[in-house]
Parts: structure tokens; sequence; C-alpha cells
């Protein structure tokens, strides 16, 4: 029920996204936008560090899932935290921190629909977001990470979620505000000191 809502969001607010942005584009950083990228990928290291401790590979069998599906989610799940540290060494003391979440998964299917949202909106998110950043080392590393979490929601998709791994010849671009707003719901709070990011939510 829930990731309908998000994937309709989703597609709610893809049709609207001409909406202008709430600050001309050259109002916004680099450094926004990789907090931007940390604040999003926070959220993903600590989905995964939560389901994983919580499901072992035994929940993933109950699940009915084969003996490799819950070590790939560890990989994601390790890709996710290199992610974390690589966005917080590159902003130094001024990186954002992790918030305290919440995640509608009490099983490894309801986890791995999440996972493929999640994963999905990741993709959208960095596609989005390519086009405010000025700095062409930071282009092509956010370039890097957009195709890893593009392989990640393939591979969910295609063998744990039992949907499609690549649904359309375009990804949906969403704006970090649109995006926010799907990442809003499973975020409870966040350290009083994170920088406030320049856009909308
Ligand atoms: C995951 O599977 C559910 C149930 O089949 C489906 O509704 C949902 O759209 C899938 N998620 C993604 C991101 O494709
Ligand atoms: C997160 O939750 C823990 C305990 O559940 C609490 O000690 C901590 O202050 C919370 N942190 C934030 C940023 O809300």
């Amino acid at each position: 029920m829930f990731q309908k809502i998000l994937l309709f969001t989703i597609a709610a607010l893809a049709a609207v996204r001409a909406a202008p942005a709430s600050r001309s584009d050259s109002a916004i950083t680099d450094a926004d936008i990789l907090q931007y990228a940390l604040t999003l990928e926070h959220l993903e290291n600590a989905f995964y560090a939560e389901a994983l401790a919580k499901f072992d590979q035994g929940a993933f069998a109950g699940a009915g899932y084969s003996s490799d599906v819950r070590q790939r989610f560890v990989e994601i799940g390790e890709h996710e935290a290199t992610h974390v540290k690589f966005l917080s060494d590159a902003l130094g003391s001024d990186a954002t921190k992790a918030c305290n979440y919440s995640f509608p998964i009490p099983d490894p299917r309801s986890f791995a629909s999440v996972a493929a949202t999640l994963e999905s909106v990741g993709v959208s998110a960095y596609a989005g977001a390519a086009h405010y950043i000025d700095n062409s080392d930071y282009l092509t590393a956010a370039a890097t990470i957009l195709s890893v979490e593009a392989r990640h929601a393939s591979w969910v998709n295609a063998n744990a979620n039992s949907s499609d791994p690549f649904p359309a010849p375009f990804d949906t671009p969403l704006s970090p505000s649109e995006v926010l707003k799907l990442a809003a719901p499973f975020i409870v709070e966040c350290p009083s000191s994170n920088p406030k990011l320049p856009f909308d939510t």
C-alpha cells in the first residue's frame, strides 16, 4: 500500500515537475548538492543496516528467497555505507549527520519492496540534481554513483520484488524538493546541527 502511494506520488510529481524551483539554480552550491546526496545516502544506509540486523538468512529463506539474496542486500548496504563515507569525507566537518528513521518493513518481502522504491527514487534524485553541479569532478562522481544505484534498483526489482528491472527507456528525474518530500515519511528526527538544505520541503 505504502509503495503504491509512493509510486503514485512519484508519477504525480513527475507530471508537475516543470514547477519553478524555490531558488534560482545559481544560488545552489555544489556543497548543497553534496549535502542533499548525503542526506539520501544516510537514509539508504540506515535502511539496509536496520533490515539486515532484523532479518537473518533464516528470515530470508522463510520468505521464500534463494540463499544468495541476503548476501546481495549486504553488498548493496556496503555500497551505501561507502557512499556515505565518500560524501562525508568530501564535506568534512560540515557533513550532515544521520537522522533517526522509521521504515515500514515488518518482513523481508516488504523490505525488498521498499528497497526497490528507495533505489528507484535514488536514481531519480541523482538524475534530477545533476544539472546543479558545477564542478566536473563532482559531476563524474555523481554519475558513477547514479549508475550503481540503477544497478541496485534493477537487481532488487528483478530478484527480490518480482518487478521489471528496467521499466522504461528513460528514468524520471525528480527535483530535490520532490525527493525530500518522498523521503520525509521515513525521517523521524534529525540532529539540530545538520545544515538546512536550500529546497522547499
Ligand atoms: C515491487 O513489487 C510490488 C508488488 O508487486 C509492486 O507493487 C511495486 O511497484 C514494486 N516496486 C517497484 C519499485 O517496482
Ligand atoms: C535518535 O534516537 C535515539 C534513541 O532512540 C536518541 O537517543 C537520539 O537522541 C535520537 N537522535 C535524533 C537526532 O533524533
